[in-house]
């Protein structure tokens, strides 16, 4: 994880969030590069969910809600985190973190068995020290709307995306008369006060989230579940994962969040371990009945086929945007040794890489070759926008390094032959680090076949 982090700042990937200031704790900034990965991770997520299909709605619903939507959703009374205070530094920790790192089972354990189990076994704080009554800690966010400071000005930065497609599932029903099974897609930012932050980008305060709220009939959900579960396999397939590092894990009955019937944990093997990467839940229809009761809304679909009136069920495949950068970042770092050298390299899918194909010239110094690789660079970027780098600094070996370092699958270099003789130049893949020469179009038909 450390020589992922330092690449990861030196190549301009992810730096720390107010690094000049000292950092704040558990926020992250991304970088040119970092957000080229996100972005292209964003959009193979949005092309498989949304664009291929013809069943879902997107939606960018705003980050600052009602509080009363979560009131009804339950976050409220019940979106918390057991906390436990180091009685003699005062740090705090999350008292089921603790526990597990001590061996202890904490399936369906209350906040009270918790308590009890830390003082019955003596668990310590990671310092060895006794640690304090174990209680409950707040996960949101809280801020204030417009100028007064009362309990009616009171809003919350969202901890998860999906509200804000329930608050709009009555609009898409009128904007678009769907038919059921159909769903609704949001990218966007979460926010959780996290306890304690960790593993760089794993855990963090500040996060983005990509979600689908499916709408069913109740008596299908098995079905929709069972789809997206193949479909978070086959998204973490495009984005190149390897697949025996991914486990899917059924959350026991007395685990399950308040709104849901069955959740699966897509668990990933990060450096860390194998945690969770991905969620799969069968919301019921909590969430929608729950915001019909409480803003007096009819929330219920009629069914023109059955001609029957119900709430949908909904079915959400709920998938972190910095936990896929990670786990892709951890998947792909790979070292080996080429022509005597150590090397580093990211062994990225050409269909996420931030930059898919380098230019070079293969003297920086040579005005013929400076302009044909420019024109190389020219033409590619029309077939590939946003996705070509020109790279002319040091020399050729160096910039192969720097190239496998930021995991770009394709380098292009023009030589002496490409102008004098020809116009073929020379494709470098990064995982094997040898060589093809080939033309141009032969170039663009090889790459396209790739992404
Ligand atoms: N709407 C359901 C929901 O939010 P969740 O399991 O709490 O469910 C879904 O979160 C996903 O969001 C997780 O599987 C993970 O990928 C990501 N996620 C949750 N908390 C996170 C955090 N503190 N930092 C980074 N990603 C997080």
């Amino acid at each position: 994880m450390e020589e992922i982090i330092a690449l990861a700042k030196r190549r301009g990937f992810i730096y720390q969030g107010s690094e000049i200031y000292g950092g704040l704790a558990g926020t992250w900034d991304y970088g040119h590069l970092g957000l080229a990965l996100k972005n292209n991770i964003k959009n193979t997520w949005w092309k498989r969910f949304v664009l291929d299909r013809d069943d879902m709605y997107g939606v960018d619903a705003a980050i600052l809600m009602n509080q009363n939507v979560w009131k009804a959703s339950g976050h409220v009374a019940g979106f918390f985190d057991p906390l436990v205070d180091d009685v003699k530094t005062n740090k705090r920790y999350r008292a089921d973190h603790l526990l597990l790192e001590a061996g202890v089972d904490i399936k369906g354990m209350s906040l009270k068995e918790m308590d009890v189990v830390i003082k019955e076994k003596g668990v310590k704080s990671p310092e060895g020290n006794a640690l304090g009554d174990v209680r409950q800690f707040k996960m949101m966010f809280t801020t204030h709307v417009g100028a007064n400071q009362d309990e009616d000005s009171v809003s919350y930065l969202r901890p998860e995306t999906a509200q804000g497609m329930f608050v709009n599932f009555k609009n898409t029903l009128d904007s678009f008369h769907p038919k059921l099974p159909f769903g609704m897609a949001q990218i966007g930012k979460a926010f959780r006060n996290e306890i304690a932050p960790r593993d760089f980008i794993f855990r963090t305060r500040e996060f983005e989230q990509m979600e689908i709220e499916y709408f069913v009939n109740p008596n299908s959900w098995e079905e929709s579940f069972e789809h997206f579960r193949q479909q978070v396999h086959a998204f973490a397939d495009d984005v190149g994962l390897t697949p025996s590092k991914i486990h899917d894990v059924e959350i026991a009955p007395e685990d399950l969040a308040h709104y849901s019937k069955r959740t699966i944990d897509f668990e990933f093997d990060f450096p860390m371990g194998q945690k969770e990467l991905y969620g799969l839940a069968y919301r019921t229809d909590f969430d929608l009945k729950s915001h019909s009761d409480a803003s007096g809304t009819d929330l219920s679909f009629f069914d023109e086929e059955t001609k029957e009136r119900f709430i949908p069920h909904c079915i959400e495949p709920s998938l972190g945007v910095d936990r896929t950068v990670l786990a892709v970042l951890t998947d792909a770092y790979s070292e080996d040794e080429v022509g005597g050298e150590k090397r580093v390299y990211l062994k990225l899918s050409p269909k996420i890489a931030p930059v898919l194909i380098a230019v070079s010239p293969l003297l920086k110094n040579k005005p013929q070759l400076v302009e044909k690789a420019r024109e190389v660079y020219s033409i590619l970027k029309k077939e590939f926008p946003g996705r070509i780098m020109f790279d002319d600094n040091g020399n050729i070996g160096k910039r192969y390094r720097r190239q496998d370092e930021i995991g770009t699958p394709y380098c292009i270099t023009v030589d002496f032959d490409t102008v004098e003789k020809d116009q073929t130049m020379t494709l470098r893949y990064r995982d094997s680090a040898t060589q093809d020469r080939l033309s141009i179009e032969q170039i663009i038909d090889s790459v396209k076949k790739a992404i």
